[in-house]
């Protein structure tokens, strides 16, 4: 049977949707660039109109579209933007989840072109929340709109939640879901936020890690010294803080938290297998696209089980002593470092966190004080692939891609997908467009136009295979 034979009968609808989707592609493209235009930031508190706009263009885009009920829900922090489609009472319901928000630009200077002008080039849309994720929450708006302009409404009834602060490690929507969660009932969510694995072989996401966001500050002497008069006998927090890290994670890659490693489960055999072998060359391909000649880390574990389910330490940034131009012989009177974790799904980011301050006071050299500070968290999620919504899924991507999806782990996190799992028992399909190279958080996030393209297309057929149960 060929392909385009299969699609027609497979779902009556595709072909109009497909159309839908080519003949209004330059329009589609304008209306994604007026929005990847909105510097909406969320952790930066200058842009704070801006993120406020950003919510207003995705309000008025779900209004555009058809969307009877929609709103914006104010929070402590950045809105959230919440609709809903009824299509019918009998009709399975879809929540659909995205972000709104976006990171900082920096470093601002390696940007080829300015991070919020979009511009096209090589077949990609460059602009800073390209990819992560206003790309991919307007490719699926975008595959709502083709419903409604073939038959006049999406096949299933819709939710949609939007947030403006993911980027951010915001509570807002987290708080709304527990207060809200029997409004929010829905047979299956989907999220758009990740990436396959290369532009011919799509994939859909079983886990996502969980993340712990911390702040170590480090004191030395009550105030800065001379390091002529002081140098030899003073403690510097800047050495002191470079030893506790070497010691919380040294040369081997291991974490010293030993109550983490002792509550860490086996992996189950075949995803084993799978990260040992890695018949797809993913580490290779990580590794060329890093433009890194090694891969570093815990080499007794496969690169693949290190990206998907081992925990991780890593330092963001420190901040602390001398960094102006030219000399200055200070050893400073304190230091710190921004430090987080990614832990497998079922670690709970609250008990860890007891875990490493303890370590970090046992690593803490001698001279020094030390304190951690809880800065954000979120908990990862396992997914289930045994379920109607995760078939409708692989359906789609099999539709529009020609071959069939593999199951992956995804090493970072979404906070709010293991909330939904747990208050709103439904499966979550996290099934996202973006590619390894899209730069997301990194100068230069771009996102494929084939992509988008196909991303629209696959998303219109899931909804139309999910429909039909
Ligand atoms: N979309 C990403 C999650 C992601 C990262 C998916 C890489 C696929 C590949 C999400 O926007 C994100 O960046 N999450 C943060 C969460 C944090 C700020 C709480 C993360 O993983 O660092
Ligand atoms: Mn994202
Ligand atoms: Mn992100």
């Amino acid at each position: 049977m060929n392909s385009q034979h299969e699609k027609q009968t497979d779902l009556p609808q595709l072909a109009q949707l497909t159309a839908f989707i080519d003949q209004n592609w330059d329009n589609l493209v304008d209306s994604l660039r007026e929005w990847l235009s909105i510097p909406s930031i969320s952790s930066q508190p200058e842009h704070g109109a801006d993120v406020r706009t950003a919510a207003d263009w995705a309000q008025e885009y779900l209004k555009k579209i058809g969307f009877p009920q929609c709103s914006i829900i104010e929070t402590a922090g950045h809105p959230l933007i919440s609709g809903f489609w009824k299509m019918n009472e009998s009709a399975p319901t879809l929540l659909i989840y995205g972000h709104y928000d976006v990171q900082p630009t920096d470093p601002l200077d390696e940007w080829q072109t300015p991070p919020f002008s979009p511009d096209i080039r090589d077949g990609k849309m460059y602009c800073r929340g390209a990819s992560d994720d206003k790309g991919q929450v307007f490719l699926v708006l975008a595959a709502l709109q083709a419903w409604a302009k073939v038959q006049g409404a999406p096949p299933l009834n819709i939710r949609v939640l939007l947030e403006g602060e993911e980027e951010a490690g915001g509570e807002a929507i987290s708080l709304y879901v527990r207060e809200h969660g029997d409004e929010l009932a829905a047979d299956s969510v989907l999220i758009c936020d990740t990436a396959m694995i290369s532009p011919t072989q799509p994939s859909l996401i079983t886990g996502l890690r969980g993340i712990l966001y911390t702040e170590l500050a480090m004191n030395g002497a009550r105030h800065d010294l001379h390091s002529g008069s002081y140098g030899g006998v003073a403690p510097n927090p800047l050495h002191g803080l470079c030893l506790l890290l070497t010691r919380l994670k040294g040369e081997d890659g291991r974490i010293n938290i030993p109550e983490l490693q002792a509550a860490i489960h086996p992996p189950d055999a075949e995803e084993k297998r799978f990260w040992d072998e890695d018949p797809l060359k993913i580490a290779a391909e990580l590794a060329r696209e890093m433009g890194v000649t090694e891969l570093v880390g815990e080499n007794e574990f496969a690169p693949l089980e290190r990206l998907g389910v081992r925990p991780t330490l890593e330092i963001h940034g420190i901040l602390g002593g001398y960094t102006g131009a030219g000399a200055k012989t200070v050893i400073p009177a304190s230091a710190t470092a921004k430090l987080s974790m990614r832990l497998p799904a079922g670690l709970s980011p609250q008990t860890v966190f007891s875990w490493l301050e303890k370590a970090v006071y046992r690593a803490c050299p001698a001279g020094y004080t030390v304190k951690l500070h809880n800065l954000h968290s979120g908990d990862g999620v396992a997914v289930s692939k045994e379920n109607s919504a995760i078939q409708a899924a692989s359906r789609a991507l099999r539709t529009v891609y020609g071959v069939d999806p593999i199951f992956m782990r995804e090493g970072g996190s979404i906070p709010i997908a293991a909330l939904f799992t747990s208050t709103l028992n439904a499966p979550v399909v996290l099934m996202g467009f973006g590619l390894p190279d899209d730069n997301i958080h990194a100068p230069n996030e771009n996102l494929s136009l084939e992509q988008l393209r196909k991303g629209m297309k696959t998303v219109a057929a899931f909804f139309g295979y999910l429909a039909r149960g």
